[in-house]
């Protein structure tokens, strides 16, 4: 079965997140599966508004980290970025379904979408500094605008988790749901919104995003590039090695 299910019903595009035995992190190939989906939907008008979702258990572990170091992204083009820059410009509504674990882009991608509904049990982490890395989708903008630099810092600086409450408080999610509930509940509001008029819905959140649309892709293609560097640098090389080797980093002489 594929790792991206892609189904279309009553208008609404859900795409699931279905690679479970390794927490649902993603691939080059997940994202180009991702990037393919978007840019379909974008001009079909049987799709009016997409969700994003994955098991229960777990949102997403994030990039593939084996994948990321033997399959780097190389440039704009690559699948990543595209699929960064498909989200981050889709013009129909998105909306995100978050249960258990939501780490790097998994939380990053929430940034861009216009609903979130996040089970008691989510939890969003940003570890790219632990990982010798910086942060991508334009975190860096637009996390501080979001939640105020201090916070930010905790979790792009210190890298440190926080829960549903906290996401909620933050203005992150919309609604804290049981974890059984949430998919359901993403899905009814998604068809709410592909019931209304189409024009109204698209040009509302154009306006909505307008004020910073160009600030997002430029700051999203300079994380992109810094990023694509880092990952062959000596810090991100012993945080993926650390990992896979189940230890601790020792970035002690780095
Ligand atoms: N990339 C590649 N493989 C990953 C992965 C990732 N980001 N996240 C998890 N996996 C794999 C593990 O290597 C393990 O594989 P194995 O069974 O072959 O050993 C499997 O998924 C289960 O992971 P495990 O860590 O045992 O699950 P857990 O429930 O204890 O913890 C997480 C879940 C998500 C908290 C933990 O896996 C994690 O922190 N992952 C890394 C997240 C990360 O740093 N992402 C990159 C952001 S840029």
């Amino acid at each position: 079965m594929s790792d991206i299910l892609a189904h279309v019903e009553a208008g609404v595009l859900t795409l699931t997140f279905n690679r479970l035995d390794k927490k649902n992190s993603i691939t080059a190939a997940m994202y180009s599966a991702l990037g393919d989906a978007l840019a379909t939907a974008k001009d079909d008008d049987e799709v009016r508004a997409v969700v994003f979702q994955g098991h229960e258990l777990i949102f997403s572990a994030g990039n593939d980290l084996g994948d990321f170091i033997s399959n780097p992204p190389a440039g704009p083009d690559s699948p990543v970025w595209r699929f960064l820059h498909g989200i981050s410009s889709f013009p129909k509504p998105v909306v995100a379904a978050v249960c258990g674990a939501a780490v790097g882009i998994g939380t990053t991608l929430l940034l861009h979408c216009d609903l979130v509904y996040a089970g008691d049990n989510a939890k969003f982490s940003l570890p790219f500094v632990n990982l010798g890395l910086c942060p991508e989708a334009a975190s860096s903008l637009l996390l501080p605008r979001l939640i105020g630099h201090p916070r930010a810092a905790e979790a792009l600086l210190l890298g440190e988790p926080f829960g549903a409450e906290q996401a909620l408080e933050w203005g992150l999610v919309n609604r804290i749901l049981p974890p059984g509930e949430v998919n359901g509940f993403a899905q009814a509001q998604a068809r709410k919104l592909a019931d209304k008029p189409r024009a109204s819905l698209v040009e509302t959140k154009r306006f909505m995003k307008a004020g910073q649309a160009e600030a997002v892709s430029a700051r999203m293609a300079e994380e992109g590039a810094l990023f694509a560097r880092l990952l062959g640098e000596p810090a991100a090389r012993e945080a993926f090695t650390a990992f896979m080797a189940k230890r601790k980093p020792d970035f002690s002489k780095l």
